[in-house]
């Protein structure tokens, strides 16, 4: 393993001494606060819904989240019991007062949760995910009507290009529609050295 790979491997699973420091680095990195804070204007949330986070990391976009769903839920959910701790430090107050909850588990134990919710989402998740349609059923099916999914992605790879953002944004098109989900779409926030992307589709088609 090289140190670039065992680096890496702290983005995907972020464990022990050099975990925290890669967690610490997606909570201050101002690419990585900006495409949170773009990711979740672009969910539209409104006081009293139920929101859930995919991968949460040291939780910035919770954060975001909490401020806009007075009344509501947030829940975060990350494989990586030093993220979930992490998030649980930032968040403190609203995890007491149960407006937010935190999952230690894999993105499948999604399917898991009780109740639906408007809104569930990911930031620089899905290119960890080996079945992305299986999980966009599993999250289709924890969707409310007229709920809605949104997945960031901001190339990662060595050398990455806008096209490589842009072809997994259409992987995620075409994953997301044979999970049922309909209108896909993608935007896109220019940021150094590569665009990221958010491919958003709903549950139902609007009527
Ligand atoms: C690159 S970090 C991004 C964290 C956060 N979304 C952000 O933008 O700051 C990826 C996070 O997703 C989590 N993760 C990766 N694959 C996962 C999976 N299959 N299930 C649950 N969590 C996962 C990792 O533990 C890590 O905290």
């Amino acid at each position: 393993v090289s140190f670039r790979e065992a680096v890496v491997a702290q983005f995907q699973h972020p464990r022990g001494p050099l975990g925290r420091v890669a967690g610490w680095v997606m909570a201050t990195r101002p690419s990585n606060r900006e495409r949170n804070r773009w990711t979740v204007d672009l969910l539209e949330l409104s006081p009293g819904q139920r929101v859930v986070e995919i991968g949460c990391g040291p939780g910035v976009a919770l954060g975001h989240c909490l401020a806009q769903v007075e009344g509501g839920l947030v829940v975060g959910l990350d494989q990586s019991a030093a993220m979930i701790a992490t998030a649980a430090r930032r968040h403190g107050a609203a995890l007491a007062e149960g407006r937010l909850i935190l999952v230690h588990g894999n993105a499948r134990a999604v399917g898991q949760l009780d109740g639906g919710f408007d809104r569930i989402f990911a930031v620089n998740v899905v290119q960890f995910i080996a079945d992305r349609k299986a999980l966009f059923a599993l999250i289709r099916d924890r969707l409310k009507p007229g709920g809605r999914v949104a997945m960031t992605y901001q190339p990662r790879n060595r050398n990455p290009t806008r096209a490589d953002a842009v072809r997994m944004a259409e992987q995620i098109a075409a994953d997301m529609a044979a999970a049922g989900l309909v209108d896909a779409r993608t935007a896109e926030l220019p940021l150094k050295p590569v665009p990221a992307v958010c491919v958003m589709a709903a549950r139902d088609a609007l009527a």
